[in-house]
Protein backbone atom coordinates (compact mmCIF):
# COMPACT_ATOMS: atom_id res chain seq x y z
CA UNK A 1 0.00 0.00 0.00
CA UNK A 2 1.26 3.49 -0.63
CA UNK A 3 1.42 6.93 0.46
CA UNK A 4 -1.02 9.18 -1.43
CA UNK A 5 -1.40 13.08 -1.14
CA UNK A 6 -4.78 14.27 -2.84
CA UNK A 7 -4.86 18.14 -3.89
CA UNK A 8 -8.09 19.65 -4.00
CA UNK A 9 -11.15 18.32 -2.26
CA UNK A 10 -13.90 18.96 -4.43
CA UNK A 11 -15.90 16.12 -6.20
CA UNK A 12 -12.96 14.72 -7.83
CA UNK A 13 -10.41 14.74 -5.13
CA UNK A 14 -12.41 14.16 -2.14
CA UNK A 15 -13.93 10.86 -3.69
CA UNK A 16 -10.26 10.15 -4.91
CA UNK A 17 -8.79 10.74 -1.19
CA UNK A 18 -12.09 8.57 0.33
CA UNK A 19 -11.91 5.91 -2.28
CA UNK A 20 -7.69 5.46 -2.49
CA UNK A 21 -7.91 5.27 1.52
CA UNK A 22 -10.71 2.53 1.24
CA UNK A 23 -8.62 0.94 -1.30
CA UNK A 24 -5.97 0.97 1.92
CA UNK A 25 -3.76 3.44 0.72
CA UNK A 26 -2.97 5.95 3.28
CA UNK A 27 -4.31 9.42 1.78
CA UNK A 28 -3.11 13.25 3.14
CA UNK A 29 -6.11 15.30 1.19
CA UNK A 30 -5.54 19.09 0.99
CA UNK A 31 -7.70 22.24 0.07
CA UNK A 32 -7.15 25.59 -0.08
CA UNK A 33 -10.24 26.25 1.91
CA UNK A 34 -9.88 26.05 5.51
CA UNK A 35 -13.50 25.96 6.36
CA UNK A 36 -13.69 22.76 4.30
CA UNK A 37 -10.60 21.09 5.52
CA UNK A 38 -12.67 21.76 8.92
CA UNK A 39 -15.89 20.46 7.88
CA UNK A 40 -14.05 17.36 6.63
CA UNK A 41 -11.92 16.31 9.50
CA UNK A 42 -14.86 16.50 11.77
CA UNK A 43 -16.46 14.12 8.96
CA UNK A 44 -18.70 16.48 7.62
CA UNK A 45 -19.03 15.81 3.85
CA UNK A 46 -19.35 19.68 2.13
CA UNK A 47 -21.01 18.30 -1.31
CA UNK A 48 -23.90 15.69 -2.00
CA UNK A 49 -22.41 12.51 -2.97
CA UNK A 50 -23.85 9.27 -2.26
CA UNK A 51 -21.83 6.97 -0.36
CA UNK A 52 -18.97 9.65 0.52
CA UNK A 53 -19.97 10.22 3.99
CA UNK A 54 -19.38 6.67 5.16
CA UNK A 55 -16.66 6.78 3.09
CA UNK A 56 -15.18 9.55 4.79
CA UNK A 57 -16.10 8.14 8.79
CA UNK A 58 -14.33 5.15 7.59
CA UNK A 59 -11.21 6.88 6.17
CA UNK A 60 -11.03 9.22 9.46
CA UNK A 61 -11.54 6.30 12.05
CA UNK A 62 -9.12 4.18 10.62
CA UNK A 63 -6.50 6.87 10.37
CA UNK A 64 -5.69 6.12 6.26
CA UNK A 65 -7.44 9.36 5.64
CA UNK A 66 -6.77 13.00 6.87
CA UNK A 67 -7.18 16.48 5.74
CA UNK A 68 -4.71 19.54 5.90
CA UNK A 69 -4.85 22.97 4.90
CA UNK A 70 -2.26 23.89 1.45
CA UNK A 71 -0.89 21.44 -0.79
CA UNK A 72 2.55 21.94 0.42
CA UNK A 73 1.41 20.44 3.67
CA UNK A 74 0.29 17.31 1.92
CA UNK A 75 3.34 16.33 -0.39
CA UNK A 76 6.07 15.78 1.77
CA UNK A 77 5.67 12.15 3.18
CA UNK A 78 4.09 11.20 -0.65
CA UNK A 79 4.81 8.75 -2.71
CA UNK A 80 2.17 10.00 -5.04
CA UNK A 81 0.35 13.47 -5.65
CA UNK A 82 -2.59 13.48 -7.41
CA UNK A 83 -3.64 16.80 -8.74
CA UNK A 84 -7.58 17.19 -8.14
CA UNK A 85 -8.29 20.75 -8.50
CA UNK A 86 -10.29 23.26 -10.86
CA UNK A 87 -9.75 23.77 -14.69
CA UNK A 88 -11.93 26.15 -15.64
CA UNK A 89 -12.60 27.60 -19.04
CA UNK A 90 -10.31 30.51 -19.64
CA UNK A 91 -11.95 33.65 -21.69
CA UNK A 92 -10.32 32.34 -24.81
CA UNK A 93 -12.17 28.74 -24.16
CA UNK A 94 -8.91 26.84 -23.71
CA UNK A 95 -8.32 25.31 -20.29
CA UNK A 96 -7.22 27.57 -17.59
CA UNK A 97 -4.49 25.31 -15.85
CA UNK A 98 -3.80 28.43 -13.15
CA UNK A 99 -4.68 26.26 -10.14
CA UNK A 100 -2.57 23.41 -11.33
CA UNK A 101 0.77 25.57 -11.99
CA UNK A 102 0.03 26.89 -8.39
CA UNK A 103 0.07 23.57 -6.67
CA UNK A 104 3.07 22.32 -9.51
CA UNK A 105 5.02 25.41 -7.74
CA UNK A 106 4.18 24.90 -4.20
CA UNK A 107 4.64 21.37 -3.97
CA UNK A 108 7.79 21.32 -6.13
CA UNK A 109 10.40 21.88 -3.11
CA UNK A 110 8.60 19.25 -1.02
CA UNK A 111 8.58 16.59 -3.43
CA UNK A 112 10.89 13.58 -2.46
CA UNK A 113 12.75 11.96 -5.19
CA UNK A 114 10.57 8.40 -6.93
CA UNK A 115 7.30 10.75 -5.92
CA UNK A 116 5.14 10.72 -9.26
CA UNK A 117 2.71 13.63 -9.50
CA UNK A 118 -0.90 12.23 -11.38
CA UNK A 119 -2.19 14.75 -13.37
CA UNK A 120 -6.17 13.81 -12.23
CA UNK A 121 -7.63 16.82 -13.42
CA UNK A 122 -8.89 17.10 -16.58
CA UNK A 123 -5.65 19.08 -18.67
CA UNK A 124 -5.56 19.38 -22.37
CA UNK A 125 -2.40 17.36 -24.58
CA UNK A 126 0.63 18.71 -23.90
CA UNK A 127 -0.10 19.55 -19.84
CA UNK A 128 1.86 16.25 -18.54
CA UNK A 129 5.01 18.08 -19.95
CA UNK A 130 3.56 21.87 -18.47
CA UNK A 131 3.98 20.02 -15.48
CA UNK A 132 7.43 18.73 -15.48
CA UNK A 133 8.79 22.15 -16.12
CA UNK A 134 6.99 23.69 -13.49
CA UNK A 135 7.92 21.38 -11.40
CA UNK A 136 11.88 21.58 -12.85
CA UNK A 137 11.48 25.01 -12.50
CA UNK A 138 10.37 25.32 -9.08
CA UNK A 139 13.18 23.42 -7.66
CA UNK A 140 12.14 20.08 -8.12
CA UNK A 141 14.45 17.16 -9.29
CA UNK A 142 12.33 15.93 -12.33
CA UNK A 143 15.23 12.99 -13.63
CA UNK A 144 14.03 11.58 -9.70
CA UNK A 145 10.48 12.87 -10.23
CA UNK A 146 7.36 11.11 -12.41
CA UNK A 147 4.70 12.84 -14.22
CA UNK A 148 1.41 11.02 -15.47
CA UNK A 149 -2.15 11.84 -16.32
CA UNK A 150 -4.88 9.53 -15.04
CA UNK A 151 -8.01 11.66 -16.13
CA UNK A 152 -11.66 10.85 -14.15
CA UNK A 153 -14.58 9.68 -15.50
CA UNK A 154 -16.53 9.48 -12.50
CA UNK A 155 -19.79 11.45 -12.55
CA UNK A 156 -21.73 13.21 -9.89
CA UNK A 157 -23.79 11.70 -8.09
CA UNK A 158 -22.50 8.50 -8.58
CA UNK A 159 -19.24 9.31 -7.92
CA UNK A 160 -18.13 6.40 -5.44
CA UNK A 161 -19.59 3.77 -7.82
CA UNK A 162 -17.97 5.44 -10.49
CA UNK A 163 -13.98 5.64 -8.91
CA UNK A 164 -14.40 2.05 -7.40
CA UNK A 165 -16.35 0.36 -10.06
CA UNK A 166 -15.14 1.87 -13.00
CA UNK A 167 -15.34 1.04 -16.71
CA UNK A 168 -11.79 1.65 -16.92
CA UNK A 169 -8.13 3.27 -15.78
CA UNK A 170 -6.39 5.25 -17.98
CA UNK A 171 -2.71 5.93 -16.88
CA UNK A 172 -0.54 7.94 -19.34
CA UNK A 173 3.25 8.41 -18.87
CA UNK A 174 5.76 8.47 -21.46
CA UNK A 175 8.07 6.07 -19.00
CA UNK A 176 6.46 2.99 -18.33
CA UNK A 177 8.03 2.15 -15.56
CA UNK A 178 6.09 5.13 -13.48
CA UNK A 179 2.67 4.71 -15.38
CA UNK A 180 3.22 0.51 -13.94
CA UNK A 181 4.10 1.95 -10.71
CA UNK A 182 0.24 4.28 -10.65
CA UNK A 183 -1.41 1.66 -12.27
CA UNK A 184 -0.40 -0.65 -9.32
CA UNK A 185 -2.79 1.64 -6.53
CA UNK A 186 -5.44 0.73 -8.68
CA UNK A 187 -5.23 -3.18 -8.05
CA UNK A 188 -7.85 -3.73 -5.80
CA UNK A 189 -10.48 -2.47 -8.64
CA UNK A 190 -12.07 -4.64 -11.13
CA UNK A 191 -11.43 -2.80 -14.40
CA UNK A 192 -9.63 -2.88 -17.72
CA UNK A 193 -6.35 -0.32 -17.20
CA UNK A 194 -4.86 1.40 -20.37
CA UNK A 195 -1.29 1.99 -20.20
CA UNK A 196 -0.54 4.82 -22.94
CA UNK A 197 1.57 7.80 -23.32
CA UNK A 198 0.38 10.73 -21.71
CA UNK A 199 -0.80 13.09 -25.03
CA UNK A 200 -3.17 9.86 -25.74
CA UNK A 201 -4.27 9.58 -22.00
CA UNK A 202 -4.92 13.30 -22.06
CA UNK A 203 -6.52 13.15 -25.30
CA UNK A 204 -9.22 9.71 -24.04
CA UNK A 205 -10.59 12.57 -21.58
CA UNK A 206 -11.69 15.36 -23.92
CA UNK A 207 -12.34 13.02 -26.68
CA UNK A 208 -14.88 10.80 -24.40
CA UNK A 209 -16.68 13.63 -22.98
CA UNK A 210 -16.79 15.37 -26.72
CA UNK A 211 -18.51 12.37 -27.82
CA UNK A 212 -20.87 12.20 -25.02
CA UNK A 213 -21.97 15.81 -25.62
CA UNK A 214 -22.00 14.96 -28.86
CA UNK A 215 -25.23 12.33 -28.06
CA UNK A 216 -26.80 14.50 -26.16
CA UNK A 217 -26.95 17.36 -28.92
CA UNK A 218 -27.58 14.78 -31.71
CA UNK A 219 -30.64 13.58 -29.88
CA UNK A 220 -31.62 17.08 -28.95
CA UNK A 221 -31.57 17.94 -32.59
CA UNK A 222 -33.59 14.57 -33.51
CA UNK A 223 -35.97 16.12 -31.19
CA UNK A 224 -36.32 19.07 -32.39
CA UNK A 225 -37.18 17.78 -35.88
CA UNK A 226 -39.43 15.26 -34.71
CA UNK A 227 -41.53 18.54 -33.26
CA UNK A 228 -41.75 19.80 -36.64
CA UNK A 229 -42.68 16.56 -38.07
CA UNK A 230 -45.14 15.08 -35.17
CA UNK A 231 -43.05 11.98 -34.18
CA UNK A 232 -42.24 11.06 -30.95
CA UNK A 233 -38.72 10.89 -29.78
CA UNK A 234 -38.97 9.29 -27.10
CA UNK A 235 -40.24 6.09 -29.40
CA UNK A 236 -37.43 7.08 -31.97
CA UNK A 237 -34.75 6.62 -29.30
CA UNK A 238 -36.13 3.54 -27.99
CA UNK A 239 -36.37 2.39 -31.52
CA UNK A 240 -32.53 3.64 -32.21
CA UNK A 241 -31.04 1.86 -28.65
CA UNK A 242 -32.26 -1.60 -29.22
CA UNK A 243 -29.59 -1.36 -32.14
CA UNK A 244 -26.56 -2.32 -29.70
CA UNK A 245 -24.14 -0.06 -31.78
CA UNK A 246 -26.25 2.66 -30.72
CA UNK A 247 -27.61 1.74 -26.78
CA UNK A 248 -29.96 3.61 -25.26
CA UNK A 249 -27.25 5.64 -22.74
CA UNK A 250 -27.10 8.98 -23.18
CA UNK A 251 -29.70 9.56 -25.99
CA UNK A 252 -32.34 11.55 -23.53
CA UNK A 253 -33.60 14.97 -25.11
CA UNK A 254 -33.67 17.77 -22.37
CA UNK A 255 -32.66 21.25 -22.06
CA UNK A 256 -29.13 20.59 -23.46
CA UNK A 257 -25.92 19.50 -21.71
CA UNK A 258 -24.43 21.81 -19.03
CA UNK A 259 -22.28 20.94 -15.42
CA UNK A 260 -19.12 21.68 -14.57
CA UNK A 261 -17.35 19.29 -17.44
CA UNK A 262 -19.29 19.24 -20.82
CA UNK A 263 -19.31 22.86 -21.65
CA UNK A 264 -16.00 23.80 -21.15
CA UNK A 265 -14.04 20.52 -21.79
CA UNK A 266 -15.89 20.83 -25.87
CA UNK A 267 -14.31 24.62 -25.46
CA UNK A 268 -10.70 23.37 -24.79
CA UNK A 269 -10.93 20.78 -27.20
CA UNK A 270 -11.96 23.34 -29.70
CA UNK A 271 -9.75 25.18 -28.94
CA UNK A 272 -6.83 22.83 -29.12
CA UNK A 273 -8.29 21.91 -32.48
CA UNK A 274 -7.53 25.59 -33.90
CA UNK A 275 -4.25 25.90 -31.93
CA UNK A 276 -3.29 22.98 -33.92
CA UNK A 277 -4.80 23.49 -37.52
CA UNK A 278 -7.75 21.41 -37.40
CA UNK A 279 -11.05 22.51 -38.65
CA UNK A 280 -13.61 20.54 -36.38
CA UNK A 281 -16.60 21.76 -37.34
CA UNK A 282 -18.38 18.65 -35.70
CA UNK A 283 -18.05 19.45 -32.27
CA UNK A 284 -18.75 23.07 -32.68
CA UNK A 285 -22.04 21.83 -34.07
CA UNK A 286 -22.71 20.15 -30.90
CA UNK A 287 -21.66 23.22 -29.04
CA UNK A 288 -24.25 25.45 -31.40
CA UNK A 289 -27.14 23.01 -30.95
CA UNK A 290 -26.68 22.66 -27.08
CA UNK A 291 -26.86 26.72 -26.78
CA UNK A 292 -29.78 27.60 -29.32
CA UNK A 293 -31.38 24.38 -27.09
CA UNK A 294 -31.05 26.09 -23.98
CA UNK A 295 -32.81 28.96 -25.70
CA UNK A 296 -35.33 26.50 -27.01
CA UNK A 297 -37.03 25.86 -23.67
CA UNK A 298 -37.50 29.56 -23.08
CA UNK A 299 -38.96 29.84 -26.63
CA UNK A 300 -41.48 26.67 -25.26
CA UNK A 301 -41.86 28.92 -21.94
CA UNK A 302 -43.07 31.92 -23.69
CA UNK A 303 -45.31 30.02 -26.23
CA UNK A 304 -46.58 28.48 -23.20
CA UNK A 305 -47.46 31.64 -21.64
CA UNK A 306 -49.23 33.40 -24.36
CA UNK A 307 -46.37 34.90 -26.39
CA UNK A 308 -44.87 37.23 -23.55
CA UNK A 309 -43.52 35.93 -20.42
CA UNK A 310 -43.65 39.49 -18.47
CA UNK A 311 -45.23 39.67 -15.44
CA UNK A 312 -45.81 35.71 -15.58
CA UNK A 313 -44.78 34.33 -12.57
CA UNK A 314 -43.06 31.07 -13.01
CA UNK A 315 -42.62 27.78 -10.94
CA UNK A 316 -38.90 26.42 -11.59
CA UNK A 317 -38.99 22.99 -10.15
CA UNK A 318 -35.05 22.19 -10.47
CA UNK A 319 -32.11 24.24 -10.44
CA UNK A 320 -29.02 21.91 -10.51
CA UNK A 321 -27.20 20.81 -13.83
CA UNK A 322 -29.06 17.17 -13.35
CA UNK A 323 -30.77 15.08 -10.36
CA UNK A 324 -28.89 14.06 -7.34
CA UNK A 325 -26.53 16.38 -7.21
CA UNK A 326 -25.90 19.74 -5.72
CA UNK A 327 -23.75 20.99 -8.46
CA UNK A 328 -24.40 24.67 -9.80
CA UNK A 329 -22.14 24.74 -12.48
CA UNK A 330 -23.22 25.71 -15.91
CA UNK A 331 -26.42 24.36 -14.70
CA UNK A 332 -29.11 24.58 -18.27
CA UNK A 333 -31.58 25.12 -15.15
CA UNK A 334 -29.92 28.33 -14.14
CA UNK A 335 -29.73 29.97 -17.79
CA UNK A 336 -33.31 29.13 -18.49
CA UNK A 337 -34.69 30.99 -15.42
CA UNK A 338 -31.90 33.84 -16.06
CA UNK A 339 -33.23 34.19 -19.34
CA UNK A 340 -36.80 33.82 -17.46
CA UNK A 341 -36.03 36.51 -15.86
CA UNK A 342 -34.78 39.08 -18.29
CA UNK A 343 -38.05 38.69 -20.65
CA UNK A 344 -39.93 39.80 -16.97
CA UNK A 345 -40.89 36.31 -15.50
CA UNK A 346 -41.24 35.71 -11.50
CA UNK A 347 -39.79 33.15 -11.05
CA UNK A 348 -40.40 30.99 -8.10
CA UNK A 349 -37.45 28.03 -7.59
CA UNK A 350 -37.30 24.73 -5.23
CA UNK A 351 -34.60 22.28 -5.50
CA UNK A 352 -34.05 19.52 -3.17
CA UNK A 353 -30.29 20.03 -3.22
CA UNK A 354 -29.46 23.59 -4.62
CA UNK A 355 -27.22 25.53 -2.14
CA UNK A 356 -29.08 28.58 -1.18
CA UNK A 357 -26.22 30.87 -2.88
CA UNK A 358 -28.20 30.05 -5.96
CA UNK A 359 -29.72 33.09 -5.27
CA UNK A 360 -26.31 35.28 -5.45
CA UNK A 361 -25.66 33.70 -8.80
CA UNK A 362 -29.62 35.06 -10.23
CA UNK A 363 -30.51 38.30 -8.93
CA UNK A 364 -34.41 38.74 -8.65
CA UNK A 365 -34.32 34.85 -8.17
CA UNK A 366 -37.10 33.30 -4.86
CA UNK A 367 -36.92 30.30 -3.27
CA UNK A 368 -39.89 28.28 -2.12
CA UNK A 369 -39.54 25.44 0.55
CA UNK A 370 -41.82 22.44 -1.43
CA UNK A 371 -42.57 22.26 -4.95
CA UNK A 372 -46.74 23.47 -4.02
CA UNK A 373 -45.33 26.55 -2.67
CA UNK A 374 -43.28 27.38 -5.66
CA UNK A 375 -46.47 26.14 -8.04
CA UNK A 376 -48.98 28.69 -5.70
CA UNK A 377 -50.30 31.06 -7.93
CA UNK A 378 -47.83 30.51 -10.89
CA UNK A 379 -49.06 30.71 -14.80
CA UNK A 380 -46.53 28.06 -15.35
CA UNK A 381 -45.03 25.31 -14.42
CA UNK A 382 -41.28 24.47 -16.01
CA UNK A 383 -39.46 21.15 -14.98
CA UNK A 384 -36.02 21.95 -15.14
CA UNK A 385 -34.00 19.35 -13.26
CA UNK A 386 -34.95 15.32 -13.66
CA UNK A 387 -35.37 15.00 -10.01
CA UNK A 388 -37.36 11.73 -9.12
CA UNK A 389 -39.06 13.59 -6.06
CA UNK A 390 -40.76 15.96 -9.21
CA UNK A 391 -42.14 13.04 -11.19
CA UNK A 392 -44.12 11.38 -7.97
CA UNK A 393 -45.94 14.30 -7.18
CA UNK A 394 -49.77 15.20 -6.67
CA UNK A 395 -49.99 16.92 -10.00
CA UNK A 396 -54.19 17.33 -9.07
CA UNK A 397 -52.88 19.33 -6.07
CA UNK A 398 -50.38 21.22 -8.47
CA UNK A 399 -53.35 22.13 -10.85
CA UNK A 400 -55.30 23.35 -7.74
CA UNK A 401 -52.12 25.94 -6.67
CA UNK A 402 -51.90 26.89 -10.21
CA UNK A 403 -53.42 30.19 -11.71
CA UNK A 404 -52.88 28.43 -15.12
CA UNK A 405 -52.22 24.69 -15.41
CA UNK A 406 -49.29 24.75 -17.85
CA UNK A 407 -46.52 22.47 -17.87
CA UNK A 408 -43.20 22.99 -19.79
CA UNK A 409 -41.35 19.40 -19.32
CA UNK A 410 -37.89 20.28 -20.07
CA UNK A 411 -36.78 16.41 -18.71
CA UNK A 412 -39.31 14.76 -20.43
CA UNK A 413 -39.95 13.28 -17.00
CA UNK A 414 -43.92 13.19 -16.73
CA UNK A 415 -46.64 11.48 -18.33
CA UNK A 416 -48.01 13.66 -21.38
CA UNK A 417 -51.43 11.84 -21.50
CA UNK A 418 -51.87 11.73 -17.72
CA UNK A 419 -50.76 15.39 -17.72
CA UNK A 420 -53.47 16.19 -20.07
CA UNK A 421 -56.29 14.02 -18.60
CA UNK A 422 -55.16 16.13 -15.30
CA UNK A 423 -56.60 19.30 -17.10
CA UNK A 424 -52.63 20.53 -18.14
CA UNK A 425 -51.49 22.34 -20.86
CA UNK A 426 -48.73 19.61 -21.62
CA UNK A 427 -45.35 20.78 -23.41
CA UNK A 428 -42.09 18.03 -23.51
CA UNK A 429 -38.94 17.59 -25.60
CA UNK A 430 -39.11 15.90 -28.94
CA UNK A 431 -42.58 14.63 -28.45
N1 LIG B 1 -16.78 17.19 -11.26
C1 LIG B 1 -16.73 16.19 -12.11
O1 LIG B 1 -17.73 15.50 -12.36
C2 LIG B 1 -15.44 15.83 -12.78
C3 LIG B 1 -15.31 14.59 -13.42
C4 LIG B 1 -14.10 14.28 -14.04
C5 LIG B 1 -13.07 15.19 -14.04
N2 LIG B 1 -13.22 16.41 -13.43
C6 LIG B 1 -12.09 17.34 -13.43
O2 LIG B 1 -11.48 17.30 -12.14
C7 LIG B 1 -10.96 18.60 -11.80
C8 LIG B 1 -11.55 19.04 -10.47
O3 LIG B 1 -12.95 19.16 -10.62
P1 LIG B 1 -13.94 19.22 -9.37
O4 LIG B 1 -15.32 19.17 -9.91
O5 LIG B 1 -13.50 18.23 -8.34
O6 LIG B 1 -13.63 20.69 -8.83
P2 LIG B 1 -14.07 21.34 -7.44
O7 LIG B 1 -14.17 22.79 -7.67
O8 LIG B 1 -15.23 20.58 -6.87
O9 LIG B 1 -12.84 21.03 -6.46
C9 LIG B 1 -11.60 21.64 -6.59
C10 LIG B 1 -11.02 21.87 -5.19
O10 LIG B 1 -9.68 22.34 -5.32
C11 LIG B 1 -9.44 23.28 -4.30
N3 LIG B 1 -8.25 24.08 -4.63
C12 LIG B 1 -8.15 25.09 -5.54
N4 LIG B 1 -6.87 25.56 -5.53
C13 LIG B 1 -6.18 24.83 -4.62
C14 LIG B 1 -4.83 24.85 -4.17
N5 LIG B 1 -3.94 25.71 -4.65
N6 LIG B 1 -4.47 23.96 -3.19
C15 LIG B 1 -5.35 23.09 -2.70
N7 LIG B 1 -6.65 23.04 -3.09
C16 LIG B 1 -7.05 23.89 -4.05
C17 LIG B 1 -10.73 24.05 -4.23
O11 LIG B 1 -10.86 24.76 -2.99
C18 LIG B 1 -11.78 22.93 -4.39
O12 LIG B 1 -12.19 22.40 -3.15
C19 LIG B 1 -11.30 19.49 -12.98
O13 LIG B 1 -10.20 19.51 -13.86
C20 LIG B 1 -12.46 18.79 -13.64
O14 LIG B 1 -12.57 19.08 -15.01
C21 LIG B 1 -14.38 16.73 -12.79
Amino acid sequence: MSRLAVIGAGYVGLTTAACMARLGHTVVAADIDADRVALLSKGEVPILEEGLPELLAEGLASKRLRFVVGAANAAPDAEFVFLCVPTPQGDDGSADLSFVEAVAREIAPALRPGTVVVNKSTMPVGSTRVVERILAAAGASIEEIGVASNPEFLREGTSVRDFLEPNRVVIGCDDPSVAVRVSELYRGLKAPILVTDSASAEMIKYASNAFLATKISFVNAIANLCEAVDADVREVVLGMGYDTRIGFEFLRPGPGYGGSCFPKDTAALLHAAEQAGYDFTLLQGVVDVNRRQHERMVDKARDLAGGSLDGVRVAALGLTFKANTDDLRDSPAIHIVRRLIEEGARVVAHDPAAPARVLDLVPGLELAGDPYAACAGAGLVAVLTEWDAFRWLDFGRVAAELAEARILDTRNLLDPAAMRRLGFVYEGVGR
